[in-house]
């Protein structure tokens, strides 16, 4: 028997698809930089869509030990052209902030049908999105700052190498 109020039920699904888009959304992103010099911007997008998976998985859990039924709905096709690693990240703090309104409307949702078990699974994502939306800023600040300039370009993407993805995806080779 679900513990989750229809309404919310609906919108904790709806999350899970959020989640699952910004991974897809990231893995595109990542494959754009693997063709242009910049392997450490292609592994910090590869690093950032392996932990959306995660967030998506958070809901997915939750709604199981809930009682609730999981619903997966379909992904669209992500946006895989752009023109410069600014433009990624501007992309990608943009969604940040979409992300962002949804978990709010969520967090509304559980206050209203006061469910504490959900606002408590919620707090958990206000605190990532802070932090998220600060990383992404950091680096669009720093983007801004170099411009065209392909020594400050690679310091940066230097530095976005250090960021380990989750799983080694890298292998090309079967189990
Ligand atoms: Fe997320
Ligand atoms: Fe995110």
């Amino acid at each position: 028997m679900s513990k989750v109020a229809p309404e919310l039920h609906s919108l904790l699904n709806a999350q899970i698809n959020n989640e699952m888009t910004a991974s897809y959304n990231y893995l595109a992103m990542s494959a754009w930089f693997e063709n242009t010099p910049y392997g450490g911007f292609a592994q910090w997008m590869l690093a950032q869509s392996q932990e959306e998976t995660t967030h998506a998985m958070k809901f997915y859990h939750f709604l199981i030990d809930r009682g609730a039924k999981v619903e997966l709905a379909a992904i669209s096709t992500p946006r895989a052209d752009f023109s410069s690693p600014l433009e990624v990240f501007e992309t990608s703090l943009n969604q940040e902030e979409q992300v962002t309104t949804s978990i709010h409307q969520l967090y509304n949702m559980a206050e209203m049908h006061r469910d504490h078990e959900s606002k408590n699974l919620l707090n958990w994502f206000l605190d990532e999105q802070v932090e998220e939306e600060k990383a992404v800023q950091d680096m669009i600040d720093r983007l801004r700052l170099v411009g065209d300039n392909p020594l400050g370009l690679l310091q940066l993407d230097q530095e976005a190498a250090q960021r380990s993805p989750l799983i080694d995806t890298t292998t090309h080779e079967g189990n």
